[in-house]
C-alpha cells in the first residue's frame, strides 16, 4: 500500500487563548505537532503534507529540521474539509492517512492497527473512534441498527436525541482511498459555522454505498488538545507513561507524581530519582545514579554511580562515573566533568573541563577553564574570565592546589603541581612546581585590642 500522510495544522486553536499556534504548544519539551510527525514517520509514508495557515511561518520554522515534510498553506481557514482539499493537490493516487496536529497521544502502534483493519476490511474510509463520557466537543459517530457507520455529527450540531443515542466519538484520524478523496468537492458549507467539515465526507461515502467503518480504541491513545486544561491532562498522561516505562526498566522513583521526565530521556538501571526533579531534552543518565530533590538536568549525559545532590541545575554538560555534584551547584553548557570529581555547594561551572578526581567543594566559579586531574580548588576560587569585552581561558594543570579565596585572572596558566597560596590574585603564569603568593605580609600588633578598649573608654 502506497501511503501518504496529511496533517491538519492550520487552525486557530481559539480555545487555547494564545498568541502561539496551538500545534506548537509543548508537551514535555516537544511541540504537539512533533508527536504526530514522529508517530507517522515510522510508517515510512511516500509523502507527508502538513497544512498550515495560522502562524504558518512559526510552524514551518519550528519544523525546519524535518526536511521530509511538504507544507501547504490554507489561506482561509474554512474548516477541516477545506484543509484536506488544499492538501489534495499535493497528493498522488495514494491511500491517504489524515490526522489532526493536536493529538500528541497518537502512537505508531495505534496507527498500524488502523492500517491493518482498513486493509483487512477493504474499506474506502476507515477511522478511529473512542468512547469517553467525560469528553465534550468531539464529533459523534452515527450508526444504523446494523451498526453500520452512516455519518458523523459535530457535538455542537447534535440534537439531544443524537447525544443520548450515540456515545462513540470521532478521533480525527482517517484513512481514505482515492474514491473517497474524489467526494471532497461534494462537502457542503455548514450553514451555522460557514465551515466545510471533513467529517461530512463520512456521511457522503456511506450514502454512496462504499465500504467504511470506525474502529474503537482507548480514549487515552487518541484524545486531543483543544484548551490549556487538556494540554495539562495530555501532558500528564505522557509523563506517567514515560515514568512507568522507566520503572519497568529498573529505575526507582521515590514520588512519581512530582518527577517530570521528557519521553526523550533515558535512565539506567538502579538509578534512584527523588521528588521534584526535572529530567529534560536529550538527557542520558547511567546506572545506579542518585538524583536528589529539586534538580533539573537538561540535554546532559551522566555516567554510572553519579550523585546529583539537592537543588542542582545541569545544562548541556557531561559527567563521568562516580562523580558527585551539588547541593546547589550549577553546571552551565559545555562543562565536561571527569570521573570521581567532586563539585560541591554553590559552585558554578561554565564551558570548563575538569579532570578525574579533582575537587571544587565550595563557593567557586570556573568559566572557560581547563582543569587537570587531582586538582584541589579551594573555597571561593574565581576565574576572572571576562574583561568586559572578551572571554579568556584559564589552564590549571594536574595536581595543582589552589588555596581559598584566590582570583585567577585569565588568560593565565598554572603549571603542573604548583601551589597558589590562599588569597592570591594570580595574573601571570605560575611555573610547574612553584608557589604563587600575592598578599601583603601579615603584622600582629601585640596588645592592640586592650589599648583600643582603654582609648574608647576615656
Ligand atoms: C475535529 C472533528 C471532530 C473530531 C475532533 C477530534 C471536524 C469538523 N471535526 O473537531 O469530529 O471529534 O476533530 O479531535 O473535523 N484545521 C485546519 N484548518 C481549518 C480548521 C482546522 O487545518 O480550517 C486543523 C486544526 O489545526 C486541527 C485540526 O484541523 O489540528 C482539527 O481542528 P479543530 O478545530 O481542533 O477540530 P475539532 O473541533 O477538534
Ligand atoms: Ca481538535
Amino acid at each position: 500500500m502506497n501511503l501518504s500522510v496529511v496533517i491538519l495544522a492550520a487552525g486557530r486553536g481559539k480555545r487555547m487563548n494564545s498568541l502561539v499556534p496551538k500545534v506548537l504548544h509543548e508537551v514535555l519539551g516537544k511541540p504537539m505537532l512533533q508527536y504526530t510527525i514522529d508517530a507517522v514517520k515510522v510508517l515510512k509514508p511516500q509523502k507527508t503534507v502538513v497544512v498550515i495557515g495560522n502562524g504558518a511561518d512559526a510552524v514551518r520554522n519550528r519544523m525546519a529540521t524535518e526536511d521530509h515534510l511538504s507544507f501547504v498553506i490554507q489561506k482561509r481557514l474554512l474548516g477541516t474539509g477545506d484543509a484536506l482539499s488544499v492538501a489534495k493537490k499535493e497528493l498522488k493516487k495514494d491511500t491517504v492517512l489524515v490526522l489532526n496536529g493536536d493529538c500528541p497521544l497518537i502512537t505508531t502502534k495505534t496507527l498500524k492497527t488502523l492500517v491493518e483493519n482498513h486493509k483487512r476490511d477493504k474499506n474506502v474510509v476507515s477511522f478511529l473512534s473512542f468512547i469517553d463520557s467525560t469528553m465534550s466537543g468531539y464529533g459523534r459517530v452515527l450508526r444504523d441498527e446494523n451498526k453500520k457507520v452512516t455519518g458523523i455529527v459535530e457535538d455542537k450540531h447534535a440534537t439531544h436525541e443524537e447525544k443520548k443515542k450515540f456515545k462513540e466519538l470521532n478521533s480525527g484520524v482517517y484513512i481514505l482511498e482515492t474514491e473517497a478523496l474524489n467526494y471532497l468537492d461534494n462537502i457542503k458549507k455548514n450553514r451555522d459555522s460557514g465551515e466545510y467539515y471533513l467529517t461530512d465526507l463520512v456521511g457522503i461515502v456511506s450514502k454512496k454505498g462504499e465500504r467504511l467503518n470506525a474502529y474503537i480504541c482507548p480514549s487515552e491513545d487518541i484524545r486531543g488538545v483543544n484548551n490549556r486544561r487538556e494540554l495539562h491532562e495530555i501532558s500528564d498522561i505522557i509523563r506517567k507513561r514515560t515514568i512507568a516505562r522507566l520503572m519497568d526498566h529498573g529505575v526507582t522513583f521515590i514520588d512519581p507524581d512530582t518527577s517530570f521526565v521528557h519521553p526523550s530521556v533515558s535512565v539506567g538501571k538502579d538509578t534512584i530519582i527523588y521528588p521534584n526533579t526535572y529530567l529534560e531534552g536529550k538527557t542520558k543518565i547511567g546506572n545506579a545514579c542518585i538524583i536528589y530533590p529539586g534538580s533539573r538536568i537538561f540535554d546532559s549525559t551522566l555516567g554510572n554511580n553519579v550523585i546529583i545532590k539537592d537543588n542542582t541545575v545541569i545544562e548541556a554538560s557531561r559527567i563521568g562515573n562516580e562523580s558527585s555534584i551539588g547541593p546547589f551547584a550549577h553546571l552551565r553548557p559545555h562543562s565536561i566533568i571527569g570521573r570521581k570529581v567532586k563539585i560541591g555547594n554553590f559552585v558554578e561551572i561554565k564551558k570548563t573541563s575538569i579532570g578525574n578526581e579533582t575537587k571544587a567543594s565550595h563557593l567557586t566559579y570556573l568559566g572557560d577553564a581547563i582543569v587537570g586531574k587531582n586538582v584541589n580548588i579551594g573555597a571561593g576560587t574565581i576565574t576572572c574570565n571576562y574583561d568586559g569585552r572578551n572571554k579568556f581561558n584559564t589552564v590549571i594543570e594536574q595536581g595543582v592546589f589552589v588555596g581559598s579565596d584566590s582570583q585567577l585572572v585569565a588568560p593565565v596558566k598554572i603549571g603542573k603541581g604548583a601551589y597558589v597560596a590562599a588569597g592570591t590574585t594570580v595574573n601571570k603564569d605560575v611555573p610547574a612546581g612553584s608557589l604563587a603568593i600575592s598578599r601583603t605580609k601579615q603584622q600582629n600588633l601585640i596588645g592592640w585590642a586592650r589599648k583600643r578598649q582603654l582609648r574608647v573608654k576615656s
